[in-house]
């Protein structure tokens, strides 16, 4: 027997429909359908999105295979996301591979999606541990303390909206089409971002704060309208590039206190909103201040995606944990 260990990957907690193949720890493919039905709704509609998974997984984990050079009989085992994520969306790729790996008598492992985001960092390299991972998505907001793999733990989080739904709901505010973030990331690079004020929240320990943001945000904009109706449109470099300074501002203060507070120096950010040009750079400036050392995945890696699940599943299957088939999958579940 060989003693390959390929890992099928299936990633569907949300609107991207992913399969990927992840041998001995590297990524031998990794297929993202993304689901474009749910642009004209200006957010993610769950019954669309579960209905999208059914569409897309069969040809997608067809795809991921093929990539990879490799038939079904060479699979060892299958991960899928369990949890967290919409919980039509999960069990379309739950239902699949169980279905997968009770047909190829394999191993079956269920993976954390936040856990995952936090290890896409070691598809490509190998931070050290302890590791401090910032992990900013559309549905969280996390400071992660990593002292090995598997061992994780959430320092602090946001207690009301994630960092993406901010770039998300002001992104409709200004008209721009869901999802926004990658938008207000674009025009904020045309932008002032020092042009307009927005009160940074101020939450105790770790903990992040969104909303009210959001609302000032709102409010700002109603009474600058009164005066110009088209100050949205002659303004948006700078409204977009005053927002997105406004969120980095927040979580790069709360990350520096983590790494301060624990004398930590290997420091990453991850999830989809870590795929933001102004993010990036202020961590990477951070790192060159602070004498960190900075870990920024590859963009395919940020944003929602199985290789992911793949790499955790491996380090899952290396600690020998497996999962029955009368798993269920979670809306939320604690690590
Ligand atoms: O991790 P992810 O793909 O899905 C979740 O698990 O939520 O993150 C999606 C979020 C969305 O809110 C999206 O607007 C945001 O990541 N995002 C960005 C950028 N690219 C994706 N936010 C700001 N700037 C970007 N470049
Ligand atoms: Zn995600």
């Amino acid at each position: 027997m060989s003693n390959v260990i390929n890992i099928l990957a299936i990633e569907s907690s949300c609107d991207e429909t992913s399969a990927a193949v992840v041998s001995n720890g590297r990524v031998l493919s990794n297929h993202i359908a993304t689901q474009k039905v749910h642009e004209r709704y200006g957010g993610v509609v769950p019954e669309l999105a579960s209905r999208a998974h059914m569409q897309n997984i069969v040809p997608v984990v067809d795809a991921a295979l093929k990539d990879a050079h490799l038939a079904k009989g060479d699979i060892t085992a299958v991960a899928f996301t369990q949890s967290p994520g919409l919980l039509g969306s999960l069990l379309v790729g739950a239902c699949f591979a169980k279905g997968f790996a009770q047909a190829l008598q394999v191993p079956l492992i269920a993976v954390h999606h936040m856990q995952a985001h936090v290890l896409a960092h070691f598809i490509e390299q190998q931070p050290q541990f302890p590791f401090l991972c910032l992990t900013v998505s559309g549905g969280h907001t996390q400071i992660v303390l990593c002292r090995s793999h598997l061992d994780m733990e959430v320092l602090g989080e946001t207690i009301d909206d994630a960092a993406g739904e901010a770039f998300d709901k002001v992104a409709k505010m200004l008209g721009l089409p869901y999802p926004g973030g990658p938008l207000v990331d674009k025009y904020a690079a045309l932008g002032d971002p020092l042009r307009f004020k927005f009160p940074l929240s101020e939450m105790k320990d770790y903990q992040f704060s969104f909303s009210g943001l959001k609302t000032s945000v709102l409010y700002f904009m109603q009474a600058q309208k009164k005066t110009d109706p088209d100050f949205v449109a002659n303004n948006l470099n700078d409204i977009c590039a005053s927002v997105q300074h406004t969120i980095i501002r927040m979580l790069m203060n709360k990350l520096t206190k983590a790494a301060k507070d624990l004398n930590i120096k290997h420091i990453g950010i991850a999830g989809g909103v870590s795929a933001n040009s102004g993010l990036r750079k202020a961590i990477t400036d951070a790192g060159i201040q602070h004498g960190w050392h900075t870990y920024i995945p590859r963009f395919e890696y940020c944003t929602d995606n199985a290789a992911m699940i793949g790499i955790t599943g491996y380090y899952k299957y290396l600690q020998g944990t497996f999962t029955d088939l009368s798993i269920a999958p979670s809306p939320r579940a604690t690590w």
